[in-house]
This record gives structure tokens, sequence and C-alpha cells, in this order.
């Protein structure tokens, strides 16, 4: 991409309404290694959270433009009844539906005390949510004040918090993660009352949650990386994603290319289009592939090395999220 065209995309933010200046950051794709992060500072004083946004309009087109299923609008989580009182389950096996690992899902659920968004949340008429992504696009952006404001902020797998309230805040609504993404001691850069939300990719992540909450020993096999064997976390808090949105996430990207899962980012944008009014993404967006070095983190030391073997299709996720943008959505 030339420079020009660089600097025509960003003027065409410079006249989108400050309402989608936070969205700027999922741009860092396009513009990281050429423009300075700073600019992206100088937007977001201007940014404020508009409930009017709310409106139902504004929801209306974000349902089309997705093209959603939308009979499960709030409901994000597994819960007990799903496997009594529900009509025929999904006859897919994970990670977009429970086949063939409902025993393990009725063991997991029984030992968590709830499968609902907290009250204070569920009960808002109108919910603001963030989703707060793991770019090396939102360093030194001084976002975190704004990111705190919202409903319910949203974090992907191990992302630290302490250290970087700057930046990202320290309001953790909800944490969605699978195992090999947990942390051993996860109170360090969450909340007392931050969800823990599982996203089972394979019977095995369930598995590891059912050891960990009976208590019962260790099955270390089965790992792409070795999960945590402890895990700190009050089991009142721990939920299971519904493999729904992983279903609906992934049609959305596999349409040429079956071999390619979403990234638990786009998944959590996904999740969050279908609970939230209004949707904000920070820190989102990858590097330009043309320089190797390029760190992909606003923490840690990886860079666009790594992911050479990534099964995830960073390029299209892209497209899709710029057009979901583009939708109004
Ligand atoms: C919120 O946005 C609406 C239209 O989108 C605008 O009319 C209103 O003035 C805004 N409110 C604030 C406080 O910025
Ligand atoms: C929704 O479906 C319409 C027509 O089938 C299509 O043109 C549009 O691109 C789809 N939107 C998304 C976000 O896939
Ligand atoms: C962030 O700011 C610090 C201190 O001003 C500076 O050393 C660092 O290079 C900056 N990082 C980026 C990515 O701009
Ligand atoms: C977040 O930071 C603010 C200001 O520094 C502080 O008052 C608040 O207790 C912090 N919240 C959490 C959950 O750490
Ligand atoms: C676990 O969380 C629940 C609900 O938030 C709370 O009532 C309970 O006291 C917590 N238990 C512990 C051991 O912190």
């Amino acid at each position: 991409m030339t420079r020009i065209t660089i600097f025509r995309h960003f003027l065409t933010f410079l006249q989108i309404s400050f309402i989608f200046a936070i969205t700027v950051l999922t741009y860092n794709h396009f513009m990281m290694s050429h423009e300075s992060p700073h600019r992206a500072t100088h937007f977001s004083k201007n940014l404020d959270i508009n409930k009017s946004q709310c409106n139902s309009w504004e929801s209306h087109k974000k349902w089309k433009s997705l093209n959603f299923t939308i009979k499960k609008t709030t409901k994000l989580f597994l819960s007990l009844e799903d496997f009594f009182w529900k009509q025929p389950m999904s006859q897919l096996h994970l990670p977009y539906g429970p086949r063939g690992s409902e025993l393990m899902i009725l063991k997991v659920l029984a030992a968590t005390a709830s499968y609902e968004m907290p009250a204070h949340i569920e009960n808002l008429e109108c919910k603001t949510c963030v989703v707060v992504g793991n770019s090396f696009a939102i360093k030194n952006t001084s976002l975190g004040n704004l990111i705190n404001k919202y409903d319910v902020v949203m974090w992907l797998n191990d992302a630290p918090v302490r250290g970087y309230e700057q930046d990202v805040g320290n309001k953790t609504t909800m944490r969605i993660f699978y195992p090999e993404s947990a942390t051993s001691n996860p109170a360090l850069n969450n909340e007392e009352d931050t969800l823990m939300v599982l996203v089972p990719f394979k019977p095995n992540d369930l598995r590891w949650l059912k050891e960990i909450l009976y208590d019962e020993k260790r099955d270390r096999r089965g790992f792409w990386r070795p999960p945590p064997l402890t895990w700190e976390v009050n089991s009142s808090n721990v939920r299971v994603l519904d493999p729904f949105f992983m279903y609906e996430t992934g049609n959305q990207l596999v349409k040429n290319q079956k071999s390619f899962r979403p990234t638990t980012g786009f998944l959590a944008v996904f999740v969050a289009l279908n609970y939230c009014d209004v949707v904000h993404l920070a820190g989102f967006g990858y590097p330009s592939k043309s320089n190797p070095q390029q760190l992909i983190h606003y923490f840690g030391r990886n860079t666009m090395n790594h992911m050479k073997s990534s099964p995830h299709d960073i390029d299209r996720e892209g497209k899709v999220l710029k057009k979901l943008e583009d939708l109004g959505a």
C-alpha cells in the first residue's frame, strides 16, 4: 500500500464522526508503521460514549448488516437448562456445537453458580461495550480512562492490565480465554468479579476446566501449549461461551477457507455485537507484514514472525471488520 493511499485512508477517518474515532485504532493495519500513534491520542481526547447511539435504528442496522441470527440476542453463556428443556441441540461438534461434549459441559456447569451476565449490566437499557484488543497500536494512546467508562469492557486471553492502565484502563468486566491462554493467577490482571469466559475449542478445554473446578488430577495431554495446572478463580465467576457464537463467527470467515479459525478478538467482536447496543473496539489490528520484527502486542515480545504459521486468517478478519464499520455496525 502506497503512502498516498494510506494518507487518503487517514483523511477519511478525519471525516468520520468522533464516535468512530476509537475505531481508528483498528486501522493501524494500514497506518501503523507509517503514522505516529500519537495522532490517535489526539483523537481520543475528544471521544466520549454517547448513549444516543442506543436508538433502535442503529441497532436495527447493526443486525441487518451482520446477517446474524437474532433469536439469542443476549444469552451468551451455556446454562444447565439448555441441556434439559431446550429444543434439539446443535448437531455440531466443538468448537461450533456441544455435540459429544454434553456430559463434560453438564459437569462444568454443575460446578458454576450462574450462567448470566451480572444483573447490574443485564438490566441496563442500553449497554455500551468496548473490546480491548491486544494490538501494539494501543501503546501510548492514553485510552485507559475512556475504556473504563464503558458498561462492559471485554478482554482477550492473557492480556495484562497492571502496568498498562494508562493505555488500557483497569476495568475488566469479562475476559474471554481458552486453557492455553489462561494464567494461573487471574487475580493479578482482573477484578474480583471479572467473568472468566471459557471458549471451548475442543473437548480437552472443558476437561481442563472440570479438573480445576473439581480439583481432580490434571491431565496435561491434548493441548498445544501447557495450560496452567492451578487456576485461582471464584467458580461463580466462571462461564462457558455458547459455541453458537463460534459457529456464527466462523460463518463470517470460512466461506472460502475452511481451515482458518477465528481469533479470540474477532470472536469477541461478534459476541459484543450480539449483546451490546454500542460496540467500540480499541487496540485492534495487526501491523504490516512487511516488517517481521514489528511487535504485535502492547505487551511481551511477539513479532510478526510469530504469525507465520498461524491458523488465523488475519487479512480476512481485517476486511470483515472494515466492512462491518462501513455498514454502521
Ligand atoms: C450524541 O449523538 C447524537 C447523534 O448521534 C447527537 O445529536 C448528540 O448531540 C450527541 N450527544 C452528545 C452529548 O454528544
Ligand atoms: C449479508 O447478506 C447480504 C445478501 O445476502 C450480503 O450482500 C452482505 O454482504 C452480507 N453481509 C455480511 C456482513 O456478510
Ligand atoms: C511510548 O512512549 C514512550 C515514552 O514516551 C516511548 O519511549 C515509546 O517509544 C513510545 N512507544 C510508542 C510505540 O510510541
Ligand atoms: C482503577 O484505577 C482507579 C484509579 O487509579 C482506582 O481508583 C480503582 O480502584 C482501580 N480499579 C481497579 C479495579 O483496580
Ligand atoms: C465468589 O463470588 C460470589 C459472587 O460474586 C461471592 O458471593 C462469593 O463471596 C465469592 N467467594 C469467594 C470465596 O470469594
